[in-house]
């Protein structure tokens, strides 16, 4: 199977300057045309690997706090009425600690429209087109202290809209995870806002979300309402749960099993009946991109 990945970044500027000028002329397919400069920069150019249909990754969801039925999320947490205006804390080892509202913050950002691979720890996978910006932009406004060697990243949580919180209660709750600094400053990680040229759904991580995309699924934690920097790698939900199932690092890999299971193919949701099996690839395949972030791990090992 060949594939290959055009990830040539649009330079910003070159973006910044597209965008002042359709918006000047007031052209009138002016978002579409956007979409299009954004999707040619990072894109999957797979024939066995096409975007995964809207109505798929919209439906079939892991979003715990609401459900542990994937096909149940998207209802559950289409009742959810989330705070409008979201803030996000920004807090720990900082400049100085404070709140982000993030419309203002989007007002003077600039969006992006990436199409990354998307696999999951439980072997399947998806191919979807988010819209957002570089987690290097949030990690700049936020001016960590040097001391700061890790993010954190911590879910909203509301125990009403939200009934499996208490219906789960040995989960170490609230969903947090985390990054290296360095892993969050790399250009491919990436905050979603939205999927598919859309605001993000509910059961997609409304309003913003962490897109991590070489590796496991569970990294990208949803709905996000604190970013702490902090000295120590932190605790994440699945390590506290599981730690010889779900390492800190989780970076795709085809070559070391899930105690459970093996990673070295996967499935793609695409609503068939006998889906397509894949090949995993390393780091999703992105390796080429992340592998310089790994120099010192043995990739035997599950992290
Ligand atoms: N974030 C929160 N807060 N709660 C979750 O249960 N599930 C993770 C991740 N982020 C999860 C989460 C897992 S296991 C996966 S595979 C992806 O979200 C699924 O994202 P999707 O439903 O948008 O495809």
């Amino acid at each position: 199977m060949k594939f290959s990945i055009d990830d040539a970044i649009t330079p910003e500027e070159v973006y910044l300057k597209r965008r002042e000028f359709l918006a000047a002329s007031g052209f009138a397919g002016a978002s579409l045309l956007l979409r299009q400069a954004g999707a040619a920069a990072y894109v999957v150019n797979d024939p066995d690997r096409p975007v995964t249909k809207e109505e798929h990754a919209t439906s079939y969801n892991n979003y715990y706090e609401f459900s542990l039925d994937k096909k149940e999320v998207r209802g559950v947490a289409g009742k959810w009425k989330r705070p409008d205006p979201w803030n996000i804390k920004i807090d720990g080892l900082v400049e100085k600690p404070f709140t982000l509202e993030l419309s203002s913050f989007l007002k003077k950002t600039a969006i992006e429209d990436r199409t990354y691979r998307f696999r999951c720890v439980e072997a399947w996978s998806m191919v979807l087109p988010w819209r957002g910006f570089p987690l290097a932009k949030l990690i700049d406004e936020a001016k960590p202290k040097p001391s700061a060697k890790f993010v954190r990243f911590v879910t909203y949580v509301d125990r009403k809209a939200m009934p499996n919180i208490a219906g789960m209660p040995h989960y170490p709750w609230p969903y947090t995870e985390g990054l290296t600094i360095e892993e969050a400053k790399h250009p491919l990680a990436f905050m979603a806002t939205g999927l598919y040229g859309k605001p993000l759904q509910n059961q997609n991580g409304a309003p913003i979300r962490l897109v991590v995309p070489w590796k496991y699924g569970f990294k990208s934690i949803k709905s996000i309402a604190l970013i702490e920097f902090v000295a120590e790698q932190p605790k994440t939900l699945w390590q506290q749960l599981a730690p010889s199932e779900y390492g800190f690092y989780a970076n795709v890999n085809p070559d070391v099993s899930h105690p459970r299971w093996s990673q070295a193919k996967e499935t793609r949701i695409d609503g068939s009946f006998f889906p397509t099996k894949l090949k995993t690839l390393r780091f999703n395949g992105y390796e080429e991109q992340v592998a310089s972030l790994y120099k010192g791990l043995d990739l035997k090992v599950n992290y």
